[in-house]
């Protein structure tokens, strides 16, 4: 079976030296014009329960789009929106917004309740 040409990395997380964010994903067979969906479609709707490590930079998934959520595998590509970057500061489990509505980004606020 043909791989669409995705390109398949691991790009959940970068340390804390990573100045950017993961390259976009090559689309596949999917064709996605300017005017397309600039909106950001729920993952889930619900929150991530994610273990975050102190330093460590790490890039959210604001499109909804990233199959490896809830951070961004670079599927944003075509849709005018960006992973949304943050740097753990204490290692803890956080809670990261999958319904893409929040508007602490990357952290839950509660607005998936209201879906
Ligand atoms: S999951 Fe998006 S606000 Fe809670």
């Amino acid at each position: 079976m043909e791989r669409l040409g995705l390109v398949s990395r691991p790009c959940l997380a970068y340390s804390s030296g990573a100045a950017e964010p993961p390259p976009e994903r090559a689309e596949a067979g999917r064709t996605v014009g300017e005017n397309m969906a600039e909106q950001p479609i729920p993952a889930q709707k619900e929150p991530y329960g994610i273990n975050v490590e102190a330093g460590k930079r790490y890039f959210w998934c604001a499109c909804g789009r990233s199959a490896s959520q809830p951070f961004c595998d670079g599927s944003h590509k075509g849709t005018g929106l960006t992973p949304v970057p943050f740097t753990a500061e204490v290692t803890e489990e956080v809670w990261l917004c999958g319904c893409k509505q929040t508007t602490g980004k990357p952290f839950c606020d509660g607005t998936h309740n209201g879906l």
